[in-house]
C-alpha cells in the first residue's frame, strides 16, 4: 500500500513537473532527468505516513460520480510549522488560506487517484504525509439479462445459465447484482473481487435448473453500486428488462397413478381419465386390446353402457413432442345381477302369491263353515252377554 502511494507521489510529481517544463523539456533533458531523479529519491525516502502530527483531510474519504465536481481540504495542525506544506492532486486547482489547502476539481474523470498532502519535518529530510482516497464511480449505462448461449424454450431438468450484463460500470468491486424470479430474490451475488478502478463491462452468471414450475416465470436482474457511507444516500441502481421463460416438459399426470384395474358393472358408464399436463399441450390416442375399436382422441374416454366386449386393456398414449406417456387401464366388466335378483324376486313373489291365493281359496271354504258355525251359535253367544 505504502509502496503504491509512493509510486503515485512520484507519478504526480513527474506529471506536474513535465507539464510545467513541457516546452523546455527537450533542451534541458538532462536537467529534467536529474530533477526527476532527485524528486523521486527524496519522495521515496522521506514520506512518512506515521508521523506524529499528520495533516488531515476533510472529508476523510471522497466518493464522486465520474464527471462530477468535487473538493476537499487539507489541514495542517496548528502547532505544526508551515514548512513546504503542499498538496498533490490528479486534476483541478488548489488554493491556500493559512494552514488550510483546498482542492477543487470541476470534473473528476480520473479513476483510482488519491490526493496527497504533506509538509517537511523541520531539520530532517522527511515529509509528514496524508492521503485522501478518491473513489470515482460510474453507474451502469445499461443492465440486460438473458440465457447464455441459448435462445428459445427451455427443457425441464436441464441446466441453463442466466447472464446479467452490466455495461460501463465501475469500480466493479462495489457492484452487487441480484437475480429475481418473479418478485422473489433468486440469488444475491457478492461483489466481484476486482482491483480495476475504471469502468468495465461485466457479466454475472447464475445457473438454474429448469422445472415445469418455471414455465411463464419472469426473470430480471438488478445492479447496485454500494459505495459505503460516503457514497450517495440512495445507492445508484439499475434494473434489467424482464425475460419470460418458456419451459417445455413431457406429459405427466397430476394425480397419483390411477388404479390399473377398473371394475365396471355391465350397462354402467365406463370412464377412463387420462388427462395429463404438458407443454406444449399434449394430444391423446387410445388403443384397446383385444378388440380394435374406433376410439376417441380425447383425454377422457367414456363408454355409456359397458358391455362384456369392452373388457380388456386400454392404453392411452399422451404425447407432445417432448415425450410420450403411456397410461394403462385394465377394465373388467362384471355381470349385472340386478335382473337376476329381479327374476328371482319375481319367482319368489309368484310362489308366494300362488301360495297365498291357494291358501285364500282354501280358507274361504273354511270360512263358510265357520260362518255357519258362528251363525248357529250366535244367539247362544249373545245369551251369556245379556246375562
Ligand atoms: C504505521 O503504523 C501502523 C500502525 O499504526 C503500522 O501497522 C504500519 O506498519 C506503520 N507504517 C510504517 C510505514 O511504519
Ligand atoms: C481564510 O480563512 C478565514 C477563516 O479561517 C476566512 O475568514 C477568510 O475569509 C479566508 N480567506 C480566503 C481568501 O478565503
Ligand atoms: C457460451 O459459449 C462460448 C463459446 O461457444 C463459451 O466460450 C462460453 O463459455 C459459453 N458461456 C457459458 C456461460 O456457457
Ligand atoms: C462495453 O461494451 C460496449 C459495447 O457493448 C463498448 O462500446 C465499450 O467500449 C465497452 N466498455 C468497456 C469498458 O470495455
Ligand atoms: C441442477 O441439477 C444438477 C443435477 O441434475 C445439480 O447438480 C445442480 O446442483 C442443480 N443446480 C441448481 C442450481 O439447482
Ligand atoms: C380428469 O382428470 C383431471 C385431473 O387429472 C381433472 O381435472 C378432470 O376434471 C377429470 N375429468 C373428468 C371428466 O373426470
Ligand atoms: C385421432 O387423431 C388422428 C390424427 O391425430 C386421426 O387420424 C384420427 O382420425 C383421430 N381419431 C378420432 C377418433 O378422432
Ligand atoms: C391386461 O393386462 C394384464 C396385465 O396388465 C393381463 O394380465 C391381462 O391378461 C390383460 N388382458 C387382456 C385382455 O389383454
Amino acid at each position: 500500500m505504502t509502496h503504491c502511494v509512493l509510486k503515485r507521489v512520484y507519478i504526480h510529481q513527474l506529471l506536474r513537473f513535465l507539464t510545467k517544463q513541457e516546452e523546455i523539456m527537450f533542451s534541458r533533458g538532462v536537467f529534467v532527468a536529474l530533477s526527476f531523479m532527485v524528486t523521486f529519491l527524496r519522495t521515496v525516502s522521506s514520506c512518512d505516513y506515521n508521523c506524529t502530527y499528520r495533516p488531515y483531510f476533510i472529508p476523510s474519504r471522497l466518493v464522486v460520480k465520474h464527471g462530477d465536481s468535487t473538493s476537499a481540504a487539507c489541514h495542517l495542525c496548528s502547532s505544526c510549522q508551515d514548512n513546504k506544506f503542499m498538496l498533490e492532486f490528479p486534476a483541478g486547482e488548489d488554493s491556500r488560506n493559512g494552514t488550510v489547502i483546498s482542492w477543487t476539481s470541476p470534473k473528476m474523470t480520473e479513476w483510482g487517484r488519491s490526493v496527497l498532502c504533506h509538509y517537511s519535518i523541520t531539520a530532517t529530510d522527511k515529509m509528514c504525509c496524508s492521503e485522501l482516497p478518491v473513489t470515482v464511480y460510474k453507474p451502469p449505462d445499461s443492465v440486460s439479462i438473458g440465457f447464455a448461449n441459448h435462445s428459445g424454450q427451455l427443457y425441464e431438468a436441464r441446466q441453463y445459465t442466466l447472464q446479467c450484463k452490466v455495461h460501463n460500470v465501475g469500480p466493479v468491486r462495489y457492484v452487487k447484482v441480484t437475480f429475481y424470479r418473479g418478485s422473489t430474490v433468486l440469488e444475491r451475488l457478492p461483489a466481484k473481487n476486482s482491483v480495476n478502478e475504471a469502468r468495465e463491462n461485466v457479466t454475472y452468471t447464475l445457473n438454474v435448473n429448469a422445472s415445469k414450475e418455471d414455465d411463464g416465470v419472469q426473470y430480471r436482474c438488478e445492479a447496485k453500486l454500494e459505495l459505503g457511507s460516503e457514497g450517495p444516500q440512495k445507492p445508484p441502481m439499475m434494473t434489467s428488462q424482464t425475460i419470460t421463460a418458456t419451459v417445455h416438459y413431457k406429459p405427466q399426470r397430476q394425480d397419483p397413478t390411477p388404479p390399473d384395474q377398473i371394475t365396471v358393472t355391465q350397462g354402467d358408464t365406463l370412464q377412463m381419465n387420462c388427462t395429463a399436463e404438458g407443454n406444449p399441450h399434449p394430444s391423446y390416442s387410445w388403443r384397446f386390446l383385444p378388440a380394435s375399436l374406433p376410439l376417441s382422441n380425447n383425454s377422457v374416454l367414456t363408454i355409456k353402457s359397458a358391455a362384456f366386449a369392452h373388457q380388456g386393456n386400454y392404453t392411452c398414449s399422451v404425447s407432445n413432442g417432448v415425450g410420450t406417456l403411456d397410461v394403462n387401464f385394465n377394465v373388467v366388466v362384471k355381470a349385472n345381477i340386478i335382473p337376476y335378483i329381479a327374476i328371482a324376486t319375481a319367482v319368489v313373489l309368484v310362489v308366494i302369491v300362488g301360495g297365498v291365493v291357494h291358501w285364500y281359496r282354501h280358507s274361504r271354504r273354511g270360512q263358510y263353515n265357520l260362518r255357519d258355525v258362528f251363525h248357529l251359535n250366535k244367539p247362544h253367544i249373545a245369551v251369556p252377554t245379556a246375562e
